[in-house]
């Protein structure tokens, strides 16, 4: 059903009319579709299906060549699918270590390289692992711990852990070969909370003394080899002409979502997911790898920069979206602090939504999936507030689907007082069994 003709008015009422469209919701899907080729190489919170990003593709766009954008481009999803049909792949993350892991999966390697450099690093984890005392060992291969973290590395690695993995960093951070480095790095990263005490599958920083935490050397490997069979089903399917050059079809930053690198006009779509107001704290939960890799100089500044978190506020600003300014009015009542952090998450949306405006062509597409939340008791109708911004920032409204998202791969669900995500038995409230597609046409 196109949406072309909608005002702002009768928003509401399409969106509590819809119905769910089953195509959508891809409930036979297997998890080795959605984890193929370079797609598992790291876990990562509400990561797109690419098969939802593949339909988008086949809907949107119809010649060989395009443009693809993701403003929140997380773990790279996007821009992978893009990279596997040969389209231009731009995108920002504000997590140095989402674009990280984005920039690696998005670069197919020649499989003969990697099995050298691989090769290579296997015998030098075999040595370490012969000589059994890490300790001794640890002379020869000094362990690369960063020292300003060291009391957080402390907190969550036994001691033997901790020169392990410093051992395994050291021998990183000798390859002289950046896109293999990178690559590794990935590899060491997706490994960090298996090797520590961090509770198995929590999203919270949370310790389990119970936890009997992984051999650092035989992680790393088997993820090595994992992600080197992902590599080489990629490589497979990647357009030769990319796979030949793909720093001409890669231009992927870190950087904030209202500001993408590319000029006005230039994009044929958007497919994007953005942050929740209040549910993730993607800085916390990438904690492990920020201070391993030693990415960030101060966790509290570092969070500040992300959309979605509880360190925000305007006050000069105004919200254009009418549904906007009901909620952020209706949360008042019930807490101050988190209307206003609501109201800046709406303000932020609607200038990335503004931005993601300008860089597309004229009849092109941006997609947003989000899914509505309640906190509070107040329902916060994300997704209306999004079809509204996109009309007030010029946009048609082009189309709204309504999919479910299947039980297995539903992330968590949220507590209903507080909105953060929790263990299922933690919560009282599903987080969102059903999603949102709005769609703008420009
Ligand atoms: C829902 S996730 C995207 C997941 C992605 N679709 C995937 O498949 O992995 C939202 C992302 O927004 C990022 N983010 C938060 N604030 C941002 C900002 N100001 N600019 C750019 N990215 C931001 C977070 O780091 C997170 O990676």
């Amino acid at each position: 059903m196109q949406h072309s003709s909608v005002r702002q008015n009768d928003l509401l009422t399409v969106f509590s009319q819809k119905p769910i469209d089953e195509e959508w919701s891809f409930a036979d899907c297997k998890p080795s579709d959605t984890a193929k080729w370079t797609h598992a190489y790291h876990r990562y919170p509400a990561k797109f299906i690419p098969q939802l990003v593949e339909k988008l593709f086949d809907e949107y766009l119809h010649g060989p060549m395009a443009s693809v954008n993701d403003p929140f481009m997380g773990s790279g999803t996007t821009v992978v699918s893009a990279i596997s049909r040969g389209y231009y792949a731009s995108g920002t993350d504000i997590n140095r270590i989402a674009f990280l892991i984005a920039a690696v999966k998005a670069r197919p390697l020649d499989p003969q390289h990697l099995e050298k450099k691989l090769g290579y690093f296997f015998d030098q984890l075999a040595i370490l692992d012969q000589e059994k005392n890490y300790a001794l060992s640890g002379r020869d291969v000094e362990p690369l711990v960063p020292e300003r973290h060291f009391e957080r590395i402390k907190y969550w690695f036994s001691e033997e852990n901790i020169i392990k993995l410093g051992q395994i960093h050291r021998l990183i951070s000798r390859e002289e070969d950046h896109t293999i480095k990178n690559y590794l790095l990935v590899a060491f990263s997706n490994v960090l909370k298996n090797c520590s005490i961090w509770l198995k599958s929590s999203t919270k920083p949370t310790r389990d003394f119970k936890k009997k935490p992984e051999d650092p050397y035989v992680a790393i490997k088997r993820q090595l080899k994992k992600m080197q069979r992902g590599n080489a089903a990629f490589y497979a399917q990647v357009p030769e002409m990319v796979r030949r050059n793909p720093d001409a079809f890669l231009n992927l930053k870190i950087d904030d979502a209202r500001q993408q690198r590319v000029p006005g006009d230039s994009v044929d779509l958007v497919v994007t997911s953005s942050p929740y107001v209040t549910s993730y704290e993607y800085a916390d939960l990438h904690q492990l790898s920020t201070i391993w890799l030693d990415l960030a100089n101060d966790l509290t500044e570092y969070k500040k920069e992300f959309i979605g978190t509880s360190f925000k506020k305007y006050e000069d600003r105004r919200l254009d979206s009418r549904i906007a300014r009901d909620i952020v009015a209706s949360m008042q009542e019930k807490n101050r602090k988190m209307a206003r952090e609501i109201e800046a998450f709406f303000i932020d949306m609607q200038d990335v939504i503004g931005e993601s405006y300008r860089i597309l062509k004229k009849g092109g597409r941006a997609c947003y999936v989000i899914g509505n939340t309640r906190l509070r008791e107040v329902d916060v109708l994300n997704a209306e507030v999004f079809a509204e911004t996109m009309l007030s920032c010029g946009f048609e409204l082009d189309r709204i689907i309504k999919r479910q998202i299947p039980s297995k791969i539903l992330p968590q669900t949220r507590d209903a007082r507080t909105g953060k995500f929790a263990k299922t038995s933690d919560a009282d409230n599903h987080a969102y069994p059903c999603e949102y597609i709005a769609i703008g046409k420009k």
